[in-house]
């Protein structure tokens, strides 16, 4: 996998930051660079017994050798990428771009009230109108922070100069591929377009240096916020499925619907997927709980999986079993999958 590329399908919180930290670990990813909108997002990795939720960082934090990078592409919140540089003790290996747009107070206080709060239902992290400002040419960029000075780095440099190199880089994306700006369900999306493109185009990678990219498809679908969710079920029925989960970076009660194929093969189409990873399996099969061998799974589960590869026609070849990051079946050798 030199070159991999990982997003969300459906509406985001489909497990990227889980699937982002196995592979740093199991692939001993070098380079880790993270595109998508901003600090809307969360990432959670759950390693070694702690929870980490990645609004800035890179998911690959846990492989302690590998470079994190953040792409001009991505809106920088400083106080949150240097509470998280703390966090994760990363002082060392961390890098942004000088072109990174910066979020400001003013940002923030414009997302949480008026039609971006009442109507669309944003996080309130200042994402959509510090995008506005980006577009209008009045940002502030992260080379006019005094604090961010000592993380400064040419990050599209540093990224293609690793892929010449033939080491191993990995591209995270935000969000996911039905709240892009371009493809998902307007005006309920986030400010960008958000789909494996978008991503390459954050950091600063073209498209023809891209080996893999891998579409994370959690077992059900979630969104938070406003904005159509076909099939969607009531709270109670979502509660009694243990599929009423809460967002993580704004604590709002997370929506719920059952899989979705016809959004999934659009998700597919749209990111180009060579891959695809599905998370909490175990949620639908308790029985799964765990399992790092495809055997393992129950026979519904292992149906399941047969179907999306079917109807998708791309494999799937990572399978998540449960919070923590080697709670994962990996597919890959046995696909013929691995590069
Ligand atoms: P914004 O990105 O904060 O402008 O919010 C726009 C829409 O995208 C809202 O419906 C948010 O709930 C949703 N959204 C933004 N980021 C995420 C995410 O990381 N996970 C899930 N939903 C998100
Ligand atoms: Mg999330």
């Amino acid at each position: 996998m030199p070159c991999t590329v990982v997003v969300g399908g459906f509406f985001g919180d489909t497990g990227k930051g889980k699937v982002i930290s196995y592979l740093a670990l199991a692939d001993d990813i070098e380079v880790a660079a993270r595109g998508g909108v901003g600090p809307n997002a969360g990432h959670t990795v759950v390693y070694k017994g702690q929870k980490f939720v990645m609004r800035m960082l890179p998911s690959a934090f846990v492989n302690e050798r590998c470079r994190l990078l953040v792409g001009p592409g991505v809106l920088v919140d400083p106080a949150v990428f240097l509470r998280e540089v703390e966090m994760v003790k990363a002082h060392g290996r961390v890098g942004l771009d000088p072109r990174c747009a910066i979020i400001e107070l003013k940002h923030k206080e414009l997302d949480r009230r008026g039609h971006l709060k009442e109507r669309i239902g944003t996080t309130g992290t200042g994402c959509g109108p510090c995008n506005a400002d980006r577009a209008m040419r009045v940002a502030k960029l992260a080379r006019d922070v005094p604090e961010l000075e000592p993380y400064l780095t040419d990050v599209p440099l540093e990224v293609n100069r690793a892929i010449d190199e033939g080491r191993r880089v990995l591209l995270e994306g935000t969000q996911g591929t039905f709240l892009s700006l371009y493809h998902g369900t307007y005006p309920y999306v986030t400010s960008k377009d958000v789909t494996a493109s978008a991503i390459c185009s954050d950091v600063g990678v073209g498209p023809t240096r891209v080996d893999d990219v891998i579409v994370v498809f959690k077992a059900y679908v979630t969104r938070v916020g406003l904005g159509p969710l076909p099939g969607e079920l009531s709270q109670e029925e979502a509660e009694r499925r243990g599929w009423a989960e809460v967002a993580s970076v704004t604590g709002r009660k997370r929506r719920a619907a059952p899989f979705n194929f016809d959004l999934a093969k659009r998700a597919v189409m749209l990111n180009g997927a060579t891959q695809v990873a599905l998370t909490k399996i175990d949620v639908l099969y308790p029985e799964c709980q765990g399992a790092r061998k495809f055997e393992e799974l129950p026979r519904e589960a292992r149906e399941l999986v047969a179907r999306i590869e079917e109807e998708l026609e791309v494999p799937v070849s990572i399978i998540g079993t449960g919070p923590g990051v080697f709670e994962i079946v990996d597919r890959r050798d046995e696909l013929g999958l691995k590069r």
